[in-house]
């Protein structure tokens, strides 16, 4: 008698590291047909058909390969350069804007193919497990999670040992101090020698930009070309922003740009100390705040700040589909409408400069008001009444309470 085991459909979010081709056999074990997916968001020098072909190797029933990278910089990167979005000032937001798509296109291949469950393959001490869950959460509430992973806490050893009891080829670069995680917006580095922070980053911990001694002494300018907060040309040619963001990675990371060294606050309470290098959204996000300077008014430009931390916060904090993160993307977006233009930036030594921008259409800036010369229209004559009135306040507060008036009279005394 043929026994009928009723096995489930699982989708995978499958990268072709040892941790996720590990996972594939372990959930077979557990009873589920594996359908290994990888998103191509521009990982950096990855054989994509390689490790669609190694999924499939070690046992999964099915391997998909998606190049989300238009998707990922149209969708995703666009809404942090509107926003100027940087968690706690510094970190571009690179990991935790791939992990919302990943998991928008495993829930549609779920559903295609009537799958159950969802896996990702990170541990239990990141923010990326928030991350990948609460989309999940959000997206379709019913699905199942497997986190592999998190679940078994492996020592390396054991987990070479289980590969190569379930033919799982292991990586010769095993030895590898660090942690990887990269896309087109950037690459974060952590653990190994990386986890003191006393301890400076090795050059071996960079891939994308040059060390500042070995970073030409020319200076190099590029003009970007902003449409709608978006950028749209590089010096004057037009392309998709994924491409964009490819070649400003490559131009700026010659000049040692977009190094980031931050000690950061993880969303599961602990400090973490992670290295960036984001050498486009360096250029990117100086530019397009440079031309905002020039085009929004000035209560916009004084507001939108408070906007842009927030969002920064719900997009590292797993809070990306969220309502209140659409709402406040309505507002930044009605802000954008007036953000066109082309700004020059000066790249030289790890620094990304605005020295020139214009703005044909949106440009608030007056040279007739502005200038210092006599020709200027601005009337001087009606500062004084303006500033009468502007000081009014603090005047009468100063006639009645003599608090700051005594207190210097005070001083004079001693
Ligand atoms: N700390 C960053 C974040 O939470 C990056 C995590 C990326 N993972 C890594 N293995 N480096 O978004």
């Amino acid at each position: 008698m043929r026994l009928n085991i009723m096995t489930e459909k699982l989708v995978l979010a499958y990268s072709g590291g040892l941790d996720t081709s590990v996972a594939i056999p372990w959930l077979k074990e557990k009873g589920y047909d594996v359908i290994a997916v990888v998103l191509d968001v521009g990982q950096h020098g990855k054989d994509m058909q390689m490790i669609q072909e190694k999924a499939l190797t070690v046992g999964a029933i099915q391997s998909i390969v998606i190049d989300a990278k238009l998707e990922f910089a149209d969708q995703y990167v666009a809404p942090v350069i509107k926003a100027n979005m940087l968690y706690e000032g510094e970190y571009p937001m690179v990991s935790a804007l791939s992990r919302p798509l990943i998991i928008k296109k495993l829930v549609d291949i779920a559903h295609e193919n009537e799958a159950t469950t969802i896996a990702h393959g990170s541990t239990g001490h990141g923010n990326d497990q928030v991350r990948f869950e609460a989309a999940i959460h959000a997206l379709d509430p019913d699905m199942k999670i497997e986190a592999p992973i998190r679940d078994f806490q492996w020592s390396r050893e054991e987990e070479i040992e289980y590969a190569h009891a379930h033919d799982v080829p292991v990586p010769i670069d095993l030895d590898s101090p660090y942690s990887i995680d990269e896309n087109l917006w950037g690459r974060a580095n952590e653990a190994g020698i990386l986890e003191n922070p006393w301890h400076q980053a090795p050059e071996d911990a960079y891939a994308l930009t040059k060390a500042i001694e070995h970073t030409p002494n020319e200076a190099e300018f590029i003009d970007i070309t902003f449409a709608k907060g978006i950028p749209v040309a590089l010096d004057g040619v037009e392309m998709p922003l994924s491409d964009l963001i490819i070649k400003v990675n490559e131009i700026a990371g010659e000049h040692g740009i977009g190094r980031i060294d931050h000690i950061e606050n993880r969303l599961v309470g602990i400090k973490s100390r992670e290295i960036y290098e984001a050498p486009a959204a360096a250029v990117l996000m100086t530019a397009h705040k440079d031309l905002e300077d020039l085009t929004l008014e000035s209560d916009v430009a004084h507001f939108k700040p408070i906007v842009e931390q927030q969002l920064a916060n719900l997009t590292y904090e797993a809070k990306w589909v969220s309502p209140l993160f659409d709402s406040l993307m309505a507002f930044i977006d009605a802000t954008q409408s007036t953000v066109n233009g082309i700004v020059k930036m000066k790249l030289f030594k790890g620094n990304a400069i605005a020295v020139a921008r214009q703005s044909a259409t949106n440009s608030l800036y007056d040279e007739d008001l502005a200038t210092y010369t006599s020709s200027s229209s601005f009337d001087q004559a009606a500062a004084v009444g303006f500033i009468k009135l502007w000081t009014l306040g603090n005047t009468v507060y100063e006639q009645v309470n003599h608090v700051h008036s005594q207190k210097k009279k005070m001083k004079a005394e001693i």
